[in-house]
């Protein structure tokens, strides 16, 4: 059991060395490479992430672990290969992907992610859950990420590869991501243990803002003090980064997160005409609804007056409707 583990690993690991060397080293890696440079991918950031790219044939991985008497079987085990229905025999599961290796917190390779050069679908393709590979409990880079996360006691979290690998470039080294799936229980503990604070940086399009909210309550819960960064509408850090270099990023987004309740204030406001009595009401309501949800007296208060001066409102007819939806929490 134990064993087989480690033999899974030891594909992961062989395999990550193959890829990148089809990438950097060889003419299959061509078309690749160009792609990735044109993206902003440096030869540094390639080595440091093992970044690599499988081939579009069907049997690269197979051949070369066969090669290396390998198991074909704990390969497909481990997500890497797949099985054809009418002879039983094994095929590659990543083909023409520009492949991501993914570390457990130790720094051993568990799984791959891998992207389309073009516009194909899916464009983003993970290893399956496998014995060593639960994403749920795996965060990507953590394991090169938690020196820095540890010394500034501060961890960002992206959606993905491509994101943290910019920000990297960009000179944010405490960047961790989840992959695809919104950040788990057992994701935010691990993030605790690590750092005070963490700023969560998702896409700013609709699943990403509803993802960072969903986030954030997560991350409460396991205690972190949590931030949200904003891009512009539509924009993920990779975008932001390409279209404004990397300083705006790290001042203006990452330095600029917003608490939650800023995030909240942000959210309700959108779309809504605010000199509309009508919408103002709305909106003033819908905070207040947060503000009740808040644990500490000291920030209801805060928010409250900030409420009442900006809307002109009497403070104490506000802290009297606060009053009434805080009964009604609990
Ligand atoms: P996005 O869907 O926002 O990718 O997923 P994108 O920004 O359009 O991709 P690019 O910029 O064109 O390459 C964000 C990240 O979430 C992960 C990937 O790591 C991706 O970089 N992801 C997304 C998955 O792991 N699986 C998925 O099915 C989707
Ligand atoms: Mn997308
Ligand atoms: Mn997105
Ligand atoms: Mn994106
Ligand atoms: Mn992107």
């Amino acid at each position: 059991q134990k064993d087989e583990k480690k033999e899974m690993a030891g594909i992961h690991e062989l395999l990550s060395k193959l890829y990148h060397h089809l990438l950097t080293k060889t003419a299959h890696g061509k078309q690749a490479l160009e792609y990735l440079v044109k993206r902003g991918f440096t030869e540094d950031v390639i080595t440091r992430f093992q970044i690599g790219y499988a081939p579009p044939a069907w049997d690269t991985a197979v051949s070369f672990l066969q090669k290396r008497e390998q198991s074909l079987l704990l390969a497909e085990q481990a997500g890497l290969l797949a099985k054809r229905q009418f002879d039983g025999k094994h095929f590659d599961r990543f083909r023409d992907r520009i492949m991501f290796p993914i570390h457990d917190r130790n720094g051993t390779v568990i799984a791959f992610g891998g992207r389309v050069l073009g516009d194909d679908e899916p464009k983003y393709l993970n290893s399956p859950e496998t014995k060593i590979f639960q994403k749920g409990k795996n965060l990507y880079n953590l394991h090169a990420a938690r020196p820095e996360i540890r010394k500034t006691q501060h961890a960002v979290v992206f959606e993905g590869y491509v994101d943290t690998i910019a920000a990297y470039r960009a000179g944010v080294l405490n960047g961790v991501a989840t992959l695809g799936t919104s950040l788990t229980e057992e994701q935010a503990a691990v993030l605790k243990r690590n750092a005070q604070t963490v700023t969560i940086c998702y896409d700013s399009d609709r699943a990403g803002v509803e993802a960072a909210f969903r986030a954030s309550q997560i991350l409460e819960k396991a205690d972190c003090a949590v931030k949200i960064a904003q891009m512009p509408d539509g924009m993920d850090p990779d975008d932001y980064i390409q279209k404004y270099g990397s300083d705006k990023f790290v001042t203006d987004i990452i330095g600029a997160s917003m608490t939650v309740m800023g995030f909240k204030i942000r959210y309700y406001r959108r779309g809504k005409n605010l000199r509309d009595e009508g919408e103002r009401m709305l909106y003033i309501e819908e905070i207040i609804k947060e503000i009740s949800a808040l644990p500490k007296a000291v920030e209801r208060d805060h928010y409250l007056r900030q409420i009442a001066s900006e809307f002109n409102l009497s403070l104490d007819a506000l802290k009297q409707q606060q009053g009434q939806m805080q009964r009604q929490f609990k």
